[in-house]
């Protein structure tokens, strides 16, 4: 086995694939631009799926590269040895040219050859797939296993549960896969001891999926015309598995974060592993979902909440370790040095990338240590482990404590968190602030009306207008419309002064005063962005959206409905700004005829 680094391992993996023919492809963002049935890209396959589909690709029908995933499931377990919330997994594509006989070629080659992995033939175990109703027995497979220099015993077959892969979402495309481990040649657990159990004997490195098929939403396979590959090898587990380590949190990138955190904390790793663990984790995820171009802030919903949960997490543990202020910062910096090279974009917004952070630290220190005494309080009081579910909502909206960090903190004291009277806590809050499902509609619209059509068109203009008076990364992250009044949100991060308002005001009344035409047109989402629209992308692939113009000034995809012209308007008015959650603003404005 080769002792490698992640940098010689990311080369050695696109030199490899490009050597045969494989066009090199960049990372695509950690935020899904197309897919709304999943808050973070999981899979190297994950942004290929238009061209898995049958799309083209513009760099061809071969292609490798190293993709940043998110999986944060299992946030509660990152502190043993092996859970992420981040990696990376090279991966390579054959959109309809090679298959099952090449690509077991390739791999073979990549485990086993000397300039490559170098691996033991023997130390290596591979599955495929047993067979079922929707898809034949995977003897193909197996044989070209055999013909590469496996022998029989190395290979096992298994059922749906282990050696399928996909669909990413819900719906897409997917397939039998043949997965490739490595015998860490601890005893067999039982007889039947094989790559399906997590005894530990057996670590998954690598995994090439077959797509076949093109799940549907009611659970049926439908045959793809066009048959690909695709392969994933995650990083880390890569590394570690290669250099012989315990733990992932043994490898290179994030040995540096390991000591820079014993130095400044003066606390040993091996004897506050799981906080040391927790932070190296959760500051890596945070700077690279700061610092994608899809950039996402701290905030209370979706992506943003994962972000501040991260965070806040790590702000807890550091405090465990007594780190000391600016400690969690100068852990970002190492990630951003670290991954500055990899990733681009990273280097890019390095600056919001510590500003999204020491702000969201900051907030979260004002608060953490009252919260925790609260809890601290409360908790000795308790009486058959249940932790009051009121008490939780209240540390959630007083002192900004994540649900799960109560219940992680309830955990560790062996007592449960009543999510229930949580749950019931929190709607009653929403309703009483009005904010209650009830006035979530579709496209946040309350009813149809004429006036709520007027001031839907007036959304669009007030959103253009704030991209062209505050900054051009303004996203919508909300909105709300009823016959009143619109009520938007967007990110945002500081307060917008009153000149500001003003010139959003009176850029939005001139295009009323002009009297444009709106214009819906049907195309594709790609179309549409290719157009330069705005808005969410979230229709399935290949379907028609629509896109409202309004002249020069405002093109996004919407469902509408719209007025006509915006002189059907009357005077627009900004009557309230103010913040909604961290980063994110809130305008309310009104027509008045
Ligand atoms: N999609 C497969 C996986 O995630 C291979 O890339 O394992």
């Amino acid at each position: 086995m080769r002792k490698i680094t992640s940098e010689e391992l990311r080369e050695m993996w696109l030199k490899f694939f490009k050597d045969r023919g494989h066009s090199v492809i960049p990372s695509a963002s950690i935020i899904p631009e197309n897919d709304p049935t999943v808050l973070f890209t999981t899979a190297g396959m994950h942004p290929l799926v238009p061209y898995l589909l049958g799309e083209k690709h513009p760099a061809g029908n071969k292609l490798t590269d190293v993709q940043k995933c998110i999986r944060t499931g299992d946030i509660d377990e990152v502190g043993d040895s092996t859970h992420l919330t981040f990696f990376e997994m090279l991966g390579n594509w054959s959109l309809g040219d090679y298959f099952k006989k090449e690509m077991i070629a390739y791999s073979y080659e990549f485990l086993t050859g000397e300039k490559y992995l170098n691996i033991d033939k023997d130390k290596l175990a591979v599955t495929v797939f047993e067979g079922d109703c929707d898809c034949p027995r995977d003897e193909e497979s197996a044989s070209y296993w055999i013909e590469n220099g496996l022998r029989k015993e190395q290979i096992f077959y298994l059922n749906k549960k282990h050696n399928w892969w996909g669909p990413a979402g819900i719906t897409g495309p997917c397939g039998p896969d043949t997965e490739m481990f490595i015998d860490t040649g601890k005893e067999k657990c039982s007889e039947n001891c094989s790559p399906a159990c997590d005894c530990g004997k057996y670590v998954e490195i690598w995994n090439d999926v077959f797509m076949q098929y093109n799940k549907q939403k009611d659970g049926t396979f439908i045959p793809l015309t066009q048959k690909n590959v695709d392969t994933g090898m995650g990083l880390e587990r890569t590394v570690c598995m290669l250099n012989g380590f315990d733990s992932v949190y043994d490898i290179d990138l994030f040995q540096k974060a390991i000591k820079l955190l014993e130095n400044l904390s003066g606390k040993k790793y091996s004897e506050n592993i799981k906080a040391f663990r927790v932070i190296c984790d959760h500051m890596r995820t945070a700077v690279i979902i700061l610092g994608d171009k899809n950039g996402v802030t701290p905030s209370n919903v979706d992506q943003g909440y994962v972000l501040r949960r991260l965070i806040r997490r790590a702000v807890r543990f550091a405090k465990n370790i007594e780190l000391p202020e600016n400690g969690l910062k100068e852990i970002a910096l190492l990630f951003i040095d670290i991954y500055k090279d990899v990733y681009s974009e990273i280097f890019d917004n390095k600056n919001k990338i510590i500003d999204e952070l020491v702000k969201e630290e900051e907030k979260f220190q004002k608060t953490i240590q009252t919260g925790l005494k609260e809890f601290e309080k409360v908790s000795g009081f308790m009486k058959e482990g249940v932790f009051n579910g009121k008490t939780a909502f209240r540390l959630y909206d007083t002192f900004g404590f994540p649900i799960e960090m109560t219940e992680e903190l309830a955990k560790e004291k062996g007592l449960t968190v009543d999510k229930k009277g949580f749950e019931e806590a929190f709607q009653k809050h929403q309703e009483l602030s009005k904010q209650g499902a009830e006035q979530k509609f579709k496209g946040g619209l309350a009813d149809n009306g004429e006036q709520t059509t007027n001031l839907h068109t007036a959304t669009h203009l007030l959103n253009a207008a704030l991209k062209k008076v505050l900054s051009n990364d303004i996203n919508q992250k909300g909105s709300n419309i009823t016959a009143e009044r619109l009520r938007f949100d967007f990110n945002f991060d500081r307060k917008i002064t009153e000149e500001e308002l003003k010139k959003i005001e009176d850029l939005v009344n001139s295009v009323i005063e002009e009297k444009v035409d709106i214009i819906c047109m049907e195309t594709t989402v790609d179309e549409a962005k290719k157009l330069g629209a705005v808005g969410v992308f979230d229709s399935k692939y290949g379907e028609k959206v629509k896109v409202y113009k309004m002249g020069d000034f405002s093109m996004e995809i919407c469902g509408g409905p719209h007025a006509k012209n915006t002189g059907e308007l009357g005077i627009f008015k900004i009557v309230k700004e103010q913040s909604s959650s961290s980063g994110v603003r809130r305008i309310k404005a009104i027509l008045i005829k």
